[in-house]
């Protein structure tokens, strides 16, 4: 029999076809594709964790790089180490949103703009050789202008010095809110101070410059010029991330432990 080509069910029948072979290529291929997707999101973490505390050199090989990283998972609300959750894979931000692992904050609490805190979150310990900690990484946050923006926040051991910040992720304007990546904005960072003689957190941006030799130097970071709008996004986000809700209580049980062994820190 005749196949008439031109009749509807013929054009109907091959356009379907050939969705169907296309379909199924494309899934194929993202199904394929996930593992090494995935593959290169935890690299782009584990680079960030590393770069933030200057372990991250171009053409270093990240697994062995990382065994300098020691992950755990806290307790937000006590300050304490949890047990039998695989640090290195919790995702904070994903547990945030789910029923008996996040809260949901009201506007007054959600200073930084995130909806959802966490119950737990991992933070990265770098050791010195004597087995004492070296630093700490803090994952961190918060809302700026136009996005969300992800990064980590390093702090001595004694919990109050800043080593570094970075953003992995984020979408600010480049050249505006976008100079959070600048190398030379977060070289305005280490060796501040996050909180005052009263405990408070009084780390944050300032517009118009920060005058090294004026009181409160310690505290203040120049804020991106034309970007006010991110620079508050930033101050907020650590501001929340190191007050009570965040990792305060966890920093101060990792202070006041400073001087013990590195099995007890965290430990009042
Ligand atoms: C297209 C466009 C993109 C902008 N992107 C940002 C941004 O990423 N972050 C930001 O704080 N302000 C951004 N702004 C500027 C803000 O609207 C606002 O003017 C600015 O935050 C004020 O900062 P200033 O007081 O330092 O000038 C953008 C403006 C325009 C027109």
């Amino acid at each position: 029999m005749a196949i008439d080509k031109e009749s509807k069910g013929y054009v109907l029948g091959t356009a379907f076809v050939l969705c169907l072979v296309c379909s199924v290529f494309v899934s194929a291929a993202a199904i394929g594709l996930r593992p090494a997707q995935q593959q290169a999101k935890s690299d782009d973490k584990r680079k960030n964790i590393l770069r933030v505390v200057g372990l991250w050199q171009p053409g270093v090989n990240i697994d062995e790089a990382f065994k300098q990283i020691t992950p755990k998972v806290v307790d937000l609300a006590s300050g304490e180490f949890v047990e039998g959750i695989d640090a290195a894979g919790y995702d904070q931000y994903k547990a945030a949103r789910e029923p008996g692992h996040g809260v949901a904050l009201t506007t007054e609490e959600d200073i930084a703009s995130i909806k959802f805190k966490p119950r737990h979150a991992t933070v990265y310990f770098v050791y010195n050789p004597d087995g004492s900690v070296k630093n700490v990484i803090l994952p961190i946050s918060g809302y700026g202008l136009w996005s969300t923006l992800y990064g980590f926040l390093a702090l001595e051991a004694n919990g109050n010095t800043v080593v570094g910040i970075n953003f992995y992720q984020h979408g600010e304007t480049p050249g505006l809110g976008g100079e959070v990546d600048n190398p030379k904005w977060k070289g305005l960072w280490p060796g501040k101070k996050v909180y005052d003689e009263n405990g408070r957190v009084a780390l944050r941006l300032v517009k118009g410059g920060v005058d090294p030799s004026a009181p409160g130097a310690a505290f203040k970071v120049d804020a991106l010029a034309g970007a006010t709008l991110t620079s508050n996004g930033v101050s907020n986000t650590v501001q929340y991330w190191l007050s009570d809700a965040g990792f305060k209580p966890f920093l101060s049980k990792l202070a006041a432990a400073r001087n013990k062994p590195a099995a007890t820190e965290g430990e009042s």
